[in-house]
């Protein structure tokens, strides 16, 4: 069984929906740790609420470095048997201290379809103005590997939605997020099944 730990530092729908999948049985692993950054969040509340272990180290304040800071973070993966990592709204940028022992076993969620609309700054909002400004008639959502360039890993999985004429950020990000809740879970499926390979930086997906 593959042992799963989610990452997020805010209200947590990718979190909820990956939850809601693991209950009715999509993929064969189990979320085994809720971890954030930010000890209020709802992610945090939710794990709770599910009786699933969540723990949070406030990084607000934290007094080491963020080489130490993920540096225990690493050790409480580690301590859980931690095989697969879904950073899911966790924002915070990692170090290779985290980076390199999950290579390949860590997943981020983006709300547009990269390598676009990718990279430092580019979360949340940023995304669908940038968008909206760009006058692109497609956006979506993209499940990637966290590698050490920001949103740059090889991408696992994508989703699109059309952008319509009258769109705003907040109406895109709303269908942006639904395709998010589709695509998150079935990148852990495949996860799950073995059926992810990275081949010279890029995923293949077995049948
Ligand atoms: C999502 O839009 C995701 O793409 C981004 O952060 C947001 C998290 O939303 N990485 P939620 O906390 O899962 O609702």
């Amino acid at each position: 069984m593959i042992k799963i730990a989610i990452f997020a530092s805010g209200g947590g729908s990718n979190l909820q929906a990956l939850i809601d999948a693991q209950d009715v049985g999509l993929f064969k692993g189990k979320i085994a740790l809720i971890f954030s950054n930010v000890p209020e969040s709802g992610a945090m509340e939710k794990g709770e609420n599910e009786r699933i272990e969540s723990v949070a180290i406030a990084s607000k304040g934290y007094p080491g470095s963020r080489e130490e800071y993920d540096a225990e973070v690493l050790r409480l993966c580690e301590s859980k048997k931690i095989d697969l990592v879904c950073l899911a709204g966790y924002m915070r940028i990692l170090t290779p201290v985290l980076i390199k022992p999950y290579l390949y076993k860590m997943m981020n969620i983006h709300p547009g379809l990269l390598p676009m609309f990718g990279g430092e700054g580019m979360y949340g909002h940023h995304v669908h103005e940038a968008v909206i400004t760009a006058k692109e008639n497609e956006s979506g959502a993209t499940v990637h590997f966290v590698t050490e360039g920001v949103d740059a890993g090889p991408i696992i999985l994508q989703g699109n939605v059309k952008v319509q004429s009258n769109d705003t950020p907040e109406t895109l990000a709303e269908r942006v997020l639904k395709v998010e809740h589709q695509i998150y879970p079935e990148a852990v499926r495949l996860f799950c099944e073995g059926k992810i390979k990275v081949v010279d930086g890029r995923v293949r997906i077995l049948n």
